[in-house]
């Protein structure tokens, strides 16, 4: 099993709550809620780096660690890996807070999800853009 690191790389962008609404039938958080987070929280970094209109262009290498249940609190973390002509890939790590319920809470945070999301920089017609480095916004 692959095991993260004891601290999360990168900026804490997101947190927010797994609720019943977001399980499988056997009550483990869907991957792909996961990954909706992920690209929130990717979607915001990218934006604040470009002062652009993005959109997610690939998803790479994403590993589900280890499950999340309802009530852990689900922190995304981001760091700017590369910065291209028009896209900007950022490495997203999400890690839980376990919920006061879960049996064993030996572990105060660990990791859950790792991977690498690129956007594009895009003009109001969808079309990519240059990005403007070092913009403020
Ligand atoms: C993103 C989009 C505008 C790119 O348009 P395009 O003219 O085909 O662009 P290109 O193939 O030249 O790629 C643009 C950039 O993305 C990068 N890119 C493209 N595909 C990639 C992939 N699979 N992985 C990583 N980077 C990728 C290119 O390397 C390039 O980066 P650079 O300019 O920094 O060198 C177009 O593909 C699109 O609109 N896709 C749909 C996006 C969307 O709707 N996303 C939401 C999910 S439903």
């Amino acid at each position: 099993m692959m095991q993260g690191n004891n601290h999360p790389k990168g900026k804490l962008i997101l947190r927010t709550l797994a609720m019943p609404a977001d399980t499988n039938p056997d009550g483990d958080i869907f991957g792909g809620w996961i990954m909706a987070q992920m690209d929130i929280a990717g979607g915001i970094m990218a934006r604040e780096k470009t002062c652009s209109r993005i959109v997610t262009v690939a998803v790479e290498s994403i590993t589900f660690i280890k499950p999340v249940h309802v009530g852990d609190v689900v922190c995304c973390y981001g760091e700017v890996v590369k910065i291209g002509t028009t896209s900007i890939t950022i490495n997203l790590e999400v890690w839980v807070k376990p919920s006061l319920n879960r049996p064993s809470r030996e572990e105060l945070k660990f990791q859950v999800t790792k991977a690498a999301f690129t956007y594009v920089a895009v003009d109001h017609s969808g079309r990519k853009q240059v990005i403007q480095r070092d913009c403020v916004c």
